[in-house]
């Protein structure tokens, strides 16, 4: 252990930055590019069966855009406060050949104490099960199998489940780690009303941990042309979704006890939103847009960001997990001050 590792169940994590899955890990290139800038687990681009999502890569689009809806160029000067919509697609090649080389990934890893972690997105859960066997058979050494991918209702009828059912979600979860003897994390949408209970429910059903909280849907009507920018309803992603993210941190903290480790993705921009996150109960936190936008060299400012606040505080990675979350306190709780609203409105709505 040192100053920066963090400990996910059975899993050590040399420091809390992950790599998260997205077009910036497509090609072994890429992955090898989040290896070197020091993360540690970099989730390789996700896969599944169908042919639908395979080709949903030729039909992706992504664009940014400032605090006033103007388009930003890609990736812009700007690019930590920018709006980022898009509809993206899975890893086109084929699934067993994409699985052979993530495994060869994961094995270059080992040399530099991190891992490469396969993923799958839900479609049809026989074959999620199959997928993750044949993960594990490879000799990869962790699972994502996200079920909360925004595009469930936008893709190809069958490509993609943005599921939203706790049920379902243990039953699911249950099945793939049911399959295999790797620990698996779980990807929740954030597209629910408690994704806290969705945390519960894919705890019962076996995962290691859960990523939390996936995208949400948007859609953006251009002024001048009157039609939606890039012509669909589209995942929407930017910092100002750290809150909503470190929000379900702590409500599933509050439910699942300190002890189960969460994982934060959605919002961080950089090592102080890593922190931000792990405060609100992440043992580790995914960086996607922010690598795809400002290059790997993100990853290595955000472990710096890390290393320095720990000498700082004194203090092991471990100990802040979850400590704003336990300082939580109830509306009910605040001193009465009954004319301090009138600070912030306007001069002429005060008595
Ligand atoms: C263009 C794009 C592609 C993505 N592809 C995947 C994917 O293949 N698998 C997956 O689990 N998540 C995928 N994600 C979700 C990200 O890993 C991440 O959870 C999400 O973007 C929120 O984090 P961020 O604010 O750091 O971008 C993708 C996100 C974007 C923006």
């Amino acid at each position: 252990m040192t100053q920066c590792s963090v400990t996910l169940g059975q899993i050590v994590l040399k420091n809390p930055v992950i790599c998260a899955s997205g077009e910036h890990v497509l090609t072994e290139a890429g992955i090898r590019a989040g290896l070197a800038a020091g993360a540690a687990v970099v989730v390789a681009k996700s896969v599944n069966e169908t042919t639908a999502a395979r080709e949903q890569l030729a039909r992706t689009d992504y664009a940014l855009f400032d605090a006033r809806w103007a388009p930003e160029a890609w990736p812009g000067a700007d690019w930590r406060r920018a709006n980022l919509l898009c509809r993206s697609g899975l890893q086109p090649l084929a699934t067993d050949e994409w699985i052979d080389r993530v495994a060869r990934l994961d094995q270059e890893a080992r040399s530099q104490e991190a891992y490469v972690a396969g993923s799958l997105i839900l479609a049809d859960l026989n074959e999620a099960v199959s997928i993750a066997r044949r993960m594990e058979q490879a000799g990869l050494r962790l699972i994502e199998f996200n079920i909360g991918a925004p595009y469930g209702d936008e893709a190809a009828s069958g490509a993609i489940i943005t599921e939203r059912a706790a049920d379902r979600v243990r039953d699911q979860v249950s099945a793939v780690c049911s399959a295999v003897n790797v620990p698996v994390w779980v990807k929740l949408t954030g597209q629910s009303e408690n994704v806290a209970a969705l945390a519960q429910a894919a705890r019962d059903g076996g995962a290691a941990s859960m990523i939390m909280i996936g995208r949400s849907l948007g859609m953006l009507p251009d002024l001048d042309t009157q039609s939606p920018a890039l012509g669909t309803n589209l995942g929407y992603g930017g910092g100002w979704a750290l809150p909503l993210t470190c929000y379900w941190l702590a409500r599933s903290r509050k439910r699942l006890g300190p002890d189960f480790p969460l994982i934060g993705t959605n919002g961080a921009r950089g090592g102080d939103d890593v922190l931000r996150m792990m405060l609100a109960g992440a043992s580790a936190v995914e960086l996607c847009t922010a690598v795809m936008t400002g290059g790997f060299e993100v990853i290595t400012a955000a472990i710096d960001t890390v290393r320095t606040y720990a000498q700082s505080k004194a203090q092991f990675a471990q100990d802040w997990v979850g400590v704003a979350a336990d300082r939580l306190q109830t509306f009910g709780e605040q001193p009465l001050r009954p004319d301090h609203w009138q600070q912030f409105v306007p001069v002429q709505t005060r008595d």
